[in-house]
């Protein structure tokens, strides 16, 4: 039987392996309504230990895997003329020693551009500085090779290395002026709904990323391919997949919650917005798009064409890592879902900064579902548990399970959890 967890990062990514069928005994903690605030200072400072020892821990186990407006302008050798130019003139007094080799591209697009009609109010400036990722630097080889293309010709066909190096910490990646990699003999997608359930055209999907060069290959590798993959039958369309969160029973202290159950908590029809992150294949957003609640899902394309398979299924995928600040307004979403990706692989200050986004992007009353989050016991009691508890989330369902299949000796566990952001004074 496959251990979900032997590769914990690459889960929390793609917040993936959907493992059902554990042998799970499963525990009910009391469920106060307001959580007791720990002692605050005693809290970070395990917090701060339990980092580094976590760290420490994680190190050993984690590996980075397979992981307009324009004034006219008469022709882009112009624009890029004047690009090159403006990036002399700014970045050799601004940062001499680090720019030095990066390449012009990069520069041209990040080194800070005059406002065309001067001064911005908005801005507070007269010049805009173009976003990447503040680790972009950090890997001038990869970041040449992202940047070295013909531009308004062709992109390389580099999804493999524009992954690796946004989960290093370039995100978001730098814009570019070319073409991406696209398929020759793509087709329309499927109408709704015979989309929602339906495998997508071999022929949406540019392949070369993946040891998979087919869908019918990606349906079949739990069975064909060897060690784990994270998600590796999530593009089954006709197994699991099919009956994720949506039974009807509801099974009191079972770590598996229904969405009907979920929704329940609230007002009918108050739900009606939110962000399930890394959500695999998207059948969360799709579940939801059923009860007419839109769902935007992030993931990664870990082993497979996640965001294109969500696209074709006919809901919205985000192409962000679980490290970015979250693209919505603070006090906005209804909902935010989270399965088996929040885990002990996520460094737990990270953690501790995604947490409080989850919060911010919430609205008041808002509902955040912690689905499967995966650790052992000792790290649950000591670091994550009063991390959760302290961020200021109202307990609806808090449920403990024991995780057997690598046997019990290793004391893995699950929480799941239903928090909702409190509906008054939650400043
Ligand atoms: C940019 O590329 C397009 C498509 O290849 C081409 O039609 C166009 O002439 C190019 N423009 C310039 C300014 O080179
Ligand atoms: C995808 O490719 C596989 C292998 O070539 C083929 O068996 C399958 O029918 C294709 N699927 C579609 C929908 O064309
Ligand atoms: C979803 O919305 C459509 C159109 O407004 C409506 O006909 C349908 O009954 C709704 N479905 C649910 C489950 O509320």
């Amino acid at each position: 039987m496959p251990t979900p967890y032997s590769k914990p990062h690459q889960a929390a990514i793609l917040l993936a392996s959907r493992q059902s069928d554990l042998q799970q005994k499963q525990t009910k903690m009391d469920s106060p309504r307001k959580p007791k605030p720990l002692s605050t200072n005693l809290f970070f400072l395990v917090l701060l230990l339990s980092t580094n020892l976590l760290t420490l821990f994680l190190s050993s186990t984690f590996y980075s895997s397979s992981f307009c407006y324009l004034h006219p302008i008469s022709s882009i050798s112009t624009l890029t003329q004047i690009s090159s130019s403006s990036v002399a003139d700014s970045d050799a007094t601004e940062n001499p020693d680090t720019q030095l080799d990066l390449p012009s591209e990069f520069l041209a697009f990040t080194s800070g551009q005059a406002l065309p009609y001067g001064f911005n109010t908005n801005f507070d400036s007269d010049t805009f500085y173009p976003p990447v990722g503040q680790a972009c630097t950090r890997f001038p080889d990869e970041l040449s090779r992202f940047m070295s293309y013909k531009v308004n010709g062709s992109c390389p066909d580099d999804e493999l290395l524009a992954q690796k190096l946004l989960l290093k910490g370039c995100e978001p990646l730098p814009r570019r002026r070319c073409r991406p990699a696209t398929q020759p003999d793509y087709v329309d997608p499927y109408p709704l709904p015979t989309s929602l359930w339906t495998t997508p055209p071999n022929s949406s999907v540019v392949w070369t990323a993946y040891t998979c060069k087919d869908y019918t290959c990606l349906i079949n590798r739990m069975k064909t391919q060897k060690g784990f993959d994270d998600c590796k039958d999530c593009f089954d369309l006709q197994g699991r997949e099919k009956n994720r969160w949506a039974s009807r029973e509801v099974i009191e202290g079972s770590l598996d919650f229904t969405i009907d159950e979920v929704l329940a908590t609230k007002k009918p029809g108050t739900i009606r917005i939110g962000l399930d992150i890394g959500g695999g294949v998207a059948t969360f957003a799709i579940r939801m798009k059923e009860r007419n609640i839109t769902i935007i899902t992030t993931s990664m394309n870990l082993n497979g064409p996640f965001n294109n398979f969500i696209a074709s299924r006919g809901v919205v995928p985000l192409y962000i890592s679980i490290s970015q600040r979250l693209p919505f307004f603070d006090n906005t979403l209804d909902i935010v879902h989270s399965m088996h990706v929040l885990s002990n692989w996520i460094p737990t200050t990270l953690l501790h900064f995604l947490m409080f986004d989850i919060y911010r992007v919430l609205r008041p009353g808002g509902l955040f579902w912690l689905d499967h989050f995966f650790c052992v016991e000792d790290q649950f009691l000591d670091v994550y548990k009063p991390l959760i508890e302290t961020i200021g989330f109202i307990k609806l369902k808090w449920v403990v399970g024991k995780k057997h299949d690598r046997g019990a000796e290793l004391r893995e566990m699950y929480l799941t959890a239903l928090l909702e952001k409190p509906l008054k004074n939650s400043w």
